[in-house]
């Protein structure tokens, strides 16, 4: 029996491919997350801007694309950006992918909306400067402390390096190159930067990647962030290759964006797959679609250290305990869906923990002795098993954050998190847990249905 991937609660678009979370904002009271959007096929040939918006961060409706690539200077994508508000006005700044006869060229270029609903494009607004080459794209633009505007890229330079190029702007709408704040001399390509400040100290995120130039193609790439001792300038370019960590020591977590919202909190979403060849095909072989972002999580940091939570939007959502039966060591629940969540607090020192998901398409194990995490999913190209591994010298409390076909790990209030998409083959839902105490405070809660909307299709644009 065929068991679909369909997502309850995550964003995703009705069909086709959705990849990075773009233009990440609260307006005019709803939050906004806008997304790349294959709307033709489940493959990386035509991008697009799809969104979906939300009075609560917590009920999400789709509402279709935003930007369309129908202009000389996007016509092959409207790539990954971001979003600001100037005035009243929603400003979204993105990449214009043109690639004719394997010649690409980028422009960053913006977007403007007085109401989020209607989009207006202004046309680029910044061209690649000397010493780059045309892989310089993924504009984050935030306020500068010092005044103005300032723009984050992720670029390639002309020895085939990749950088952080920054470039500046009075009023947001004209923009002068400002020179690299971070160098790499270890990965051909910087993806996805952004900028912030988080609890007083700047913070830059980032995606490192591999490429083979010759062949102008990725070979791997990953997420991660840093706390920064001051906002970074040209005069002194930060070492990318160091001094970093990995946002995400799952398996699906790539490009993430954040963004403040009105109580301060700095809200962060992923695209939740990396997916690639063959393993990406066959996940989506059956299904209308592919990808979705993650859930909303709050980053925070402890010291130099960033942490992830679920938003306390989703955590105070009420929801129907499941009650677990005792089995040998542990207990085993039956929820009636696979949409629920899964919290233990006060774990108990030094006590080997697992959980397993559904019979066994996804696992965590926590070993006390050798200090390991180690998340397993069984593959679906064939019969093995992909793992992850990590260090945790002590395991306190575990939030376990499921939906159709996807699991998100919270460790330690945010310390350490794990994403995963698996796919879905038991006909009935479960989560075995072996290891707790019975005193454990524990607690298995179904999610309430109808989160997330796709709207009624007549509504839709195209
Ligand atoms: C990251 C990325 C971005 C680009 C977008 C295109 O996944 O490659 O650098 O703007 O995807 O969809």
């Amino acid at each position: 029996m065929y068991i679909p991937k369909k997502q309850s609660w995550h964003i995703e678009p009705p069909w086709g491919l959705l990849n990075d979370p773009n233009g990440l904002i609260w307006y005019k009271g709803n939050y906004y997350a806008f997304f790349q959007w294959n709307r033709l096929a489940k493959d990386h040939s035509s991008k697009a801007w799809g969104f979906a918006t939300s009075p609560d961060l917590v009920h999400w409706q789709f509402r279709g694309s935003a930007l369309l690539p129908d202009q000389p200077y996007d016509a092959q994508g409207v790539y990954s950006g971001s979003a600001l508000e100037i005035g009243g006005q929603l400003n979204l700044y993105y990449t214009g992918n043109v690639k004719q006869e394997g010649r690409r060229i980028s422009r960053q270029c913006l977007a403007v909306s007085e109401d989020g609903r209607h989009f207006r494009k202004l046309g680029p607004v910044l061209t690649t400067p000397a010493g780059y080459t045309e892989h310089f794209r993924d504009p984050k633009v935030v306020p500068d402390p010092q005044g103005g505007y300032a723009m984050v890229l992720g670029a390639q330079r002309q020895n085939g390096l990749g950088a952080v190029e920054l470039a500046i702007s009075q009023d947001g709408v004209h923009w002068v190159p400002g020179g690299a704040i971070g160098l790499s001399e270890e990965y051909q390509m910087i993806e996805c930067p952004d900028l912030f400040a988080l609890d007083g100290a700047p913070v830059l995120l980032y995606c490192p990647q591999h490429r083979d130039n010759d062949a102008d193609a990725s070979l791997d790439s990953f997420s991660v962030g840093r706390v920064l001792d001051q906002w970074p300038d040209a005069a002194n370019p930060l070492d990318l290759d160091t001094g970093w960590q990995r946002l995400d020591a799952g398996f699906d977590f790539y490009a993430p964006q954040t963004f403040r919202v009105p109580d301060g909190r700095r809200i962060l979403f992923g695209w939740m797959s990396r997916l690639e060849g063959e393993e990406e095909t066959a996940f989506g072989a059956e299904e209308p679609r592919i990808h979705c972002l993650t859930m909303p999580r709050e980053l925070f940091r402890r010291g130099q250290h960033l942490c992830q939570r679920p938003v306390r939007e989703q955590r105070e959502l009420p929801g129907t305990p499941v009650a677990g039966e005792t089995t040998g060591n542990g207990r085993l629940y039956r929820p009636a869906r696979r949409a629920f969540r899964f919290t233990a607090d006060n774990l108990a020192p030094n006590r080997d923990l697992e959980l397993t998901l559904h019979g066994g398409e996804w696992s965590f194990r926590y070993d006390a002795a050798a200090r390991t995490v180690t998340v397993q999913r069984r593959r679906w190209t064939d019969s093995g098993t992909d793992t992850r591994q990590a260090e945790l010298p002590a395991l306190t409390s575990l939030e376990l954050w499921c939906d159709q076909s996807s699991a998100e790990l919270f460790l330690n209030d945010g310390e350490l998190v794990f994403s995963a998409r698996f796919c879905p083959t038991a006909p009935q839902p479960s989560l075995l847990e072996a290891g707790l105490t019975p005193e454990t405070p524990a607690q298995l809660t179904l999610l309430p249905e109808d989160l997330y909307r796709f709207i009624p299709k007549e509504e839709e644009k195209s």
